[in-house]
């Protein structure tokens, strides 16, 4: 990316886990066009994700720009992680100044990037503010509520992240509701999504459910692990269900006997282009992912969100998500097996153009 010119605004944008990164591509590509010679941009990457498939794939793919810094704070305990994108950062900002940073999502670099602008009085702004699971247990919840506390421009990807905010007491002039700029990447790259290669890479025949799961809640302690791996067997006794696997849950799968089942074709995590393609063919998605909520909502493929609650209610109003619970998965891929395809609406301002929506916000504000 450029160097700063003398009267030049300076951008930075955080992204350091896989979901950031469709979020983060069309925001940057976007603010280049509308900003041009007046917005210099640097992107930083914390290294919260670096594996190969959790990371550079994004970046290839996605024809985002190089990271101008990584961190490389890798894997550690909520405090250990989160403190070391604060210390990370706060060098950074003290030394480049920027007009605004710029966060995203809800992951410990979102929330560590806030704190530290807030300090440093940083005007700060949040893409996919506003949303809510209502659900303390979640550490992104706690990740949303202290990132959308400190942000000066709150950009939302749907109308209850509006309301949430202003039932919260934050003024109505700092909330922009902006459409969704994961879907932004998924339009742009619908055209690659490619069903027959992902048939042919997982040698798949017929029917064909895909699984991702890595929630703490889900994947992280033992008995939850064997509950969620008895499930996913009996979800294979009907359909093959291929399962790029996110590392978190790597090990206590295994131990409680994932790859037992020979309908289920585990793989590790895929990439975007890849991955989507996938997708776009299955019958249904089982999943606790934020982003592949919204992802199916608009391929308008069935989607069984294995969770008690969702902070992206539109995937179940407008779209094809259903919450359910272990015991109950099973029936419900019986379900949507049998089912026609649901007519879906897609939220609105899903469609392809939030990128350029927020750039008009930045750049009004900062350039
Ligand atoms: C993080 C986010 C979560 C998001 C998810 C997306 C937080 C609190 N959580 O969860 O909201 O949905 O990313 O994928 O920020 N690991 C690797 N290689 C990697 C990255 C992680 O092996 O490249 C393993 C490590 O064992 C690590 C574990 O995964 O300890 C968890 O990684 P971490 O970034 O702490 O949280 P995620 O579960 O990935
Ligand atoms: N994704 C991917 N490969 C995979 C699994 C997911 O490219 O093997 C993409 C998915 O399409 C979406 C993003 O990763 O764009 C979502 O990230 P993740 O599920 O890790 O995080 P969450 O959205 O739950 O925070």
């Amino acid at each position: 990316m450029s160097r700063r010119g003398p009267c030049m605004s300076l951008v930075v944008h955080i992204t350091g886990a896989r979901p950031n990164f469709p979020k983060a591509a069309p925001v940057i590509d976007a603010i280049a066009r509308l900003g041009g010679g007046e917005v210099r941009q640097r992107l930083v990457h914390t290294g919260q994700h670096y594996d190969e498939k959790m990371s550079d794939v994004f970046f290839r793919q996605l024809g985002l720009p190089e990271p101008d810094v990584n961190l490389g704070v890798g894997s550690g305990t909520h405090a250990a992680q989160t403190a070391a994108v604060m210390v990370g950062l706060e060098n950074l900002f003290l030394e480049e100044r920027p007009d605004v940073v710029v966060v995203y999502g809800d992951v410990n670099s979102t929330v560590a990037a806030a704190l530290v602008a807030a300090k440093l009085q940083i005007p700060l702004a949040h893409v996919e503010a506003g949303l809510r699971s209502f659900d303390p247990t979640m550490p992104e919840e706690v990740n949303r509520l202290v990132t959308d506390r400190l942000s000066d421009v709150l950009l939302c990807t749907s109308a209850d992240a509006v309301a949430h905010l202003g039932n919260e007491g934050v003024a109505p002039e700092r909330i922009h509701l902006v459409g969704n700029p994961m879907i932004d990447t998924l339009l742009a790259h619908l055209d690659a999504f490619d069903v027959d290669a992902a048939r042919a890479a997982h040698q798949l025949e017929g029917r064909y459910a895909v699984a991702t799961l890595h929630r703490p809640a889900n994947v992280d302690a033992g008995p939850d692990a064997q509950a969620l791996v008895a499930t996913l067997h009996a979800a294979a006794d009907q359909v093959q269900v291929v399962l790029p696997l996110h590392p978190r849950g790597r090990a206590t799968l295994e131990e409680a006997g994932l790859f037992k089942h020979p309908g289920i074709l585990v793989c590790d995590p895929l990439g975007y282009v890849e991955f989507l393609g996938l997708v776009r063919g299955a019958d249904v998605v089982i999943t606790d992912s934020g982003g592949v909520q919204e992802e199916t909502t608009v391929l308008g493929v069935p989607c069984l969100t294995l969770r008690p609650n969702t902070e992206r209610p539109v995937t179940i109003t407008h779209g094809t998500n259903r919450l359910v619970t272990r015991e109950d998965l099973p029936r419900q891929v019986g379900i949507a097996l049998a089912a026609d395809r649901s007519t879906h609406k897609v939220p609105p301002l899903w469609d392809g153009q939030a990128g350029p929506r927020i750039a008009e916000v930045l750049v009004g504000a900062y350039a």
